[in-house]
C-alpha cells in the first residue's frame, strides 16, 4: 500500500507536468494562428469547432486539470488511511485541498484573468506537496528505529 500511495502521488506530480505543457502548447498554438492572420472570437470558442495546431492543448488541460488529477488526489487520500506512514494523510489532505483551489481557479480565469497568476503558481504548490507525498515512502526506517530509541533512552 505504501508504494500504490507514492506511485499516486507521482501520478499527481505528473499531471501537474502534463498541465504545464499542454497549456504552453495550446497558447503557442494560438499565438501562431493568430500571426498567421487568424481570428479567435466568442463564435469560434463556443463552436468548439476551432482546428489550430494546439487547440488539443486546452482539451488535455481541461481532461487532466479536471478529472485525472482531482481523481488521483482522491485516491492518494483514500490510500492514505491504509498506509502505516507518518504523515500520509496530511499530506494527501494538503495535495487535495490544493488542488481543489487550482480547479476552482482554474473554471474562474475567464472571469477574472488576474486569478491566472495565483492558478499557475499555485500548480508549483501542488507539485511541492505531491512530490513531498511521493517520497514518504523513502524515508529511511533506521530513523524512526533510532528516534523510538531514542525516545526510550530519555523516558
Ligand atoms: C495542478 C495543476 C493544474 C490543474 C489541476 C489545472 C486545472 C485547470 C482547470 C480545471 C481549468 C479549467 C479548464 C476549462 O475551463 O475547461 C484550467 C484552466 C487554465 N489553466 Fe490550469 N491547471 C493546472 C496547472 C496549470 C498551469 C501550470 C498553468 C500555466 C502555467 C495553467 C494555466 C491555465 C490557463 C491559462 C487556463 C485557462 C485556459 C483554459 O480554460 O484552458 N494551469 N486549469
Amino acid at each position: 500500500m505504501r508504494r500504490t500511495y507514492s506511485v499516486i502521488a507521482w501520478i499527481v506530480v505528473g499531471g501537474v507536468a502534463v498541465q504545464a505543457a499542454s497549456i504552453a502548447f495550446a497558447l503557442g498554438g494560438i499565438s501562431r494562428f493568430i500571426q498567421d492572420g487568424g481570428v479567435i472570437d466568442k463564435a469560434l470558442v463556443e463552436s468548439r469547432e476551432a482546428t489550430f495546431t494546439g487547440v488539443a492543448g486546452f482539451i488535455i488541460h481541461g481532461i487532466v486539470g479536471g478529472m485525472v488529477i482531482p481523481l488521483a488526489a482522491l485516491l492518494l487520500l483514500a490510500a492514505s488511511f491504509f498506509v502505516k506512514l507518518r504523515g500520509a494523510r496530511m499530506w494527501a489532505g494538503i495535495v487535495l485541498a490544493l488542488v481543489a483551489f487550482q480547479i476552482t481557479l482554474g473554471y474562474s480565469i475567464s472571469d477574472v484573468p488576474y486569478l491566472g497568476l495565483i492558478h499557475g503558481a499555485n500548480a508549483l504548490a501542488v507539485l511541492l506537496t505531491a512530490w513531498h507525498a511521493a517520497r514518504l515512502i523513502n524515508r529511511p526506517a533506521a530513523a524512526g528505529a533510532a528516534e523510538t530509541a531514542s525516545h526510550a533512552v530519555t523516558t
